[in-house]
């Protein structure tokens, strides 16, 4: 498989960032290592970049990418970025180091390699197992949500993660359907989703799945949950002058960096370096329109 994700805003990610030939940066959402790549670059000779992931085929790829930078300390984790303190704490350890940051990245989300991986049953342009768990070694799949979960559970999962006016309708879709036969492929949710949105009732420019299968993703890999206490928390590692960038693509996750980047900088000794969040250029979207959807808030340490 060859890389095929594009990273986003990267000028604009490092020109937020304090990076400097002998500093330390983290990239909580490693991926390819396609921000991490620029990101150790510009911390050699002598810098420290730490790298996480809980999807360890992504660890392995964006960590095989990092090494290529000559004259930096390179340390990657399969974890959470819910872990981000603890696994900065011992790679500063590891390397001798005091233990602090001065630019850490989250770019939230998906992977495209991972969107694409039929076998991830993330997408529903193919057939595959209904999975969507980014880290495959613990959790529940998303069919194994889908067969067990109370109706009323899925309504409000498509309602408030996929904003899916028909969430009632394939709530209901589903849990008939189960009752004979439980959902196993991606093709049997995407049934499920067609057999509730009557055709003359459809977006044209959306696929009728689209919603149903963000949420579910969204659900089942617990994306939003504890995001604003998890920024809290890794803003804290920042050195002073350190500054914290998210990337987000959904309006949940975006609602919940804003709120804890204002509640950081009214407690005080953070600023928010973003008023409003920036967004890609038209060049950008038009040169990548997976992009299009990307918000970027930045945040100072300032003591
Ligand atoms: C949008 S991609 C990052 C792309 C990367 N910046 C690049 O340029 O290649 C997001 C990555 O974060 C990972 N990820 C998402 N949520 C995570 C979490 N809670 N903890 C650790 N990694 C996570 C995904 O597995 C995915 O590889």
């Amino acid at each position: 498989m060859t890389p095929s994700h594009v990273p986003v805003m990267v000028a604009e990610v490092l020109d937020a960032l304090p990076l400097r030939p002998g500093g330390v940066a983290v990239d909580g959402t490693l991926g390819l290592g396609g921000h991490a790549v620029e990101m150790a670059a510009r911390l050699a000779p002598g810098g420290l970049i730490v790298g996480l992931d809980w999807d360890e085929t992504m660890r392995e790829r964006g960590e095989a990418r990092v090494r290529q930078v000559e004259d930096v300390d390179v340390r990657t984790y399969h974890a959470d970025y819910r872990e981000l303190p603890e696994r900065l704490a011992l790679a500063c350890h590891e390397v001798g180091r005091p233990v602090g940051a001065d630019a850490v990245l989250l770019d939230l989300g998906l992977n495209n390699t991972q969107i694409e991986d039929p076998t991830r049953g993330i997408t529903f342009r193919e057939e595959g197992p209904l999975d969507m768990r980014m880290d495959r070694s613990r959790g529940e799949t998303a069919a194994e949500w889908l067969n067990r979960a109370p109706a009323r559970e899925i309504e409000d999962c498509l309602f408030s993660l996929g904003d899916e006016r028909w969430a009632r309708k394939i709530a209901q879709v589903i849990v008939d359907r189960r009752r004979t036969r439980p959902l196993a492929t991606t093709t049997d949710l995407v049934d499920c989703v067609l057999a509730a949105i009557p055709t003359a009732k459809r977006d044209k420019r959306l696929h009728p799945a689209t919603r149903t299968f963000q949420a579910v993703r969204i659900e089942v890999n617990r994306e939003l949950e504890e995001l604003g206490d998890a920024v809290a928390r890794i803003a804290r590692v920042l050195n002073r002058g350190g500054v914290l960038v998210a990337l987000s693509y959904h309006s949940g996750e975006d609602r919940a960096v804003k709120t804890a980047f204002r509640d950081l900088a009214k407690e005080g000794g953070f600023e928010t370096l973003t008023k409003k969040p920036l967004v890609p250029t038209e060049a950008e979207v038009r040169a990548n329109p997976k992009s299009r959807s990307a918000k970027m808030r930045a945040l100072r340490r300032v003591n």
